[in-house]
């Protein structure tokens, strides 16, 4: 065995269940909530240090309880959640011991990862951790003429690059302190490689070394490496920082992700709800339950997953927007998340009405759009042992009505007789037919 496949067959037993579970939850909260104006604040407003200061010395969540953040997310069906850690700002929500810039030296004085974790893990949730290559705070990362750096136009940021290797210092130690002293971690979520500040720069072999020393099971996101297709882990020769899974953001790659052999590999996307990751008052462009709902089906039915953020206030709320949208997705979830747990992609083409997600013999159709008289099942003319409506395990009509005659290679299915009617979606955010089938397809 080489050792490209050696790291894939070891990428591949450390994915089983992350490509098992399917969705999860971000949660991008810190300093950034009191502007409430994204978490990108300080780069989009040139906000020095000195400024940004005002929050730190206000940040007081009086209201944080992530035991409520927690059942929120075990009720929408979310089976893992990934807490920023440090963002780009710097601010650590945990005690670090390399520096004072973090939630214990403020007035909410406690170790707010610590309390995440606990609570999560006691919800029976699997948990990770986002942390942030970037770091706007430290005076050893590149300031002066940085593609990001809030004071990257001001000359008197010029930094020493030599400096740079105190930074990276801090960066691993910091890590070390999260995966040594917080117990089992089940994702590290890296943000972000750019440039010429991605891979050995960071001293990546040496970083996921000392992890994998530690904590060999822990799934690790591609950004060590790149956020775009540059990540050798679409090759068969992935570097050892190629990571578990490739990490698309806002958007759900056309036709799933894999390797220029067309193997699949792991993925998530991470989406917002609104159009921010931090907390942003102004920004009340929610997406609507079926949007998320389809959207999760439509990872799936590529073998992805979807990582679906939440942005707390500066008191520790999820926003009330968020919750809601969060519980339908879980009344929905109730019902049908066998299409989802344990589910990937289907070899059948996708259908005219929506999409199909597939474990085995088992096809779950995801009917989006109603049909007129029976649904059609292009290429399942004889494949189909029975069908049910997965939400409550009711018989459904297999047939080929009058007016189907002529399409003998698709199998039909109608909620009732007539067979030929049209009937309403009974749920029309999405329909799930369950078809057992005589062989997989
Ligand atoms: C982008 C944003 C960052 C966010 C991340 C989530 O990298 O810059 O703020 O945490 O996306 O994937």
């Amino acid at each position: 065995m080489t050792a490209s496949s050696k790291l894939i067959e070891e990428r591949e037993k450390r994915t089983e269940w992350f490509r098992k579970d399917r969705f999860g939850m971000f949660i991008h909260w810190g300093l950034y909530a009191i502007p409430a104006r994204g978490e990108w604040i300080r780069k989009d407003e040139n906000i020095t240090v000195e400024e940004y200061q005002t929050y730190f010395d206000e940040f007081n969540p009086v209201h944080y309880n992530p035991r409520e953040w927690a059942k929120a997310a075990k009720q929408a069906g979310m089976k893992y959640a990934v807490l920023t850690a440090k963002h780009h700002d710097g601010f650590c929500l945990f005690d670090s011991k390399l520096t004072d810039y973090k939630a214990t030296r403020t007035k909410a004085g406690k170790d707010l990862v610590r309390e995440f974790l606990d609570a999560f893990r006691e919800e029976g949730l699997k948990v990770g951790l986002y942390y942030s290559l970037i770091d706007w705070h430290h005076q050893d990362y590149p300031a002066y003429g940085d593609d990001f750096h809030p004071m990257r136009a001001n000359e008197a940021f010029q930094r020493d690059p030599d400096n740079f290797s105190r930074y990276v210092d801090y960066m691993h130690g910091q890590v070390r302190e999260l995966i040594t002293n917080y117990g089992k971690l089940d994702i590290m979520w890296f943000d972000f490689s750019y440039g010429e500040m991605s891979g050995e720069k960071w001293r990546a072999t040496e970083l996921i070394s000392m992890i994998r020393e530690i904590q060999p099971h822990i799934v690790i996101d591609n950004r060590l490496e790149s956020n775009s297709h540059v990540s050798s882990i679409y090759t068969d020769n992935p570097t050892l920082y190629s990571g578990d899974f490739a990490s698309p953001e806002q958007t759900i790659p056309p036709g799933g992700l894999t390797r220029k052999d067309g193997v699949p590999i792991p993925w998530e996307a991470c989406v917002t709800l609104n159009n921010n990751w931090g907390y942003a008052a102004a920004d009340h462009n929610y997406k609507s339950q079926t949007t998320v709902i389809r959207k999760l089906v439509e990872c799936v039915s590529k073998n992805g997953n979807l990582l679906l953020n939440v942005g707390p206030d500066a008191k520790g709320l999820i926003p009330k927007a968020s919750l809601d949208i969060l519980a339908e997705v879980g009344e929905w979830m109730s019902l049908n998340s066998d299409s989802i747990y344990g589910c990937g992609a289907s070899s059948l083409p996708k259908p005219d009405w929506g999409r199909y997600t597939q474990r085995g013999n088992t096809l779950y159709a995801h009917v989006f759009e109603e049909s007129i008289g029976a649904i059609s099942f292009p290429g399942l003319a004889g494949k189909v042992k029975h069908a049910r409506l997965l939400s409550d395990g009711s018989e459904l009509q297999i047939s080929q009505p009058w007016n189907t005659a002529d399409y003998t290679s698709a199998a039909f299915v109608n909620f009732a007789k007539p067979e030929h009617f049209s009937y309403p979606l009974p749920d029309p955010r999405n329909t799930v037919i369950k078809l057992e089938l005589i062989e997989p397809n």
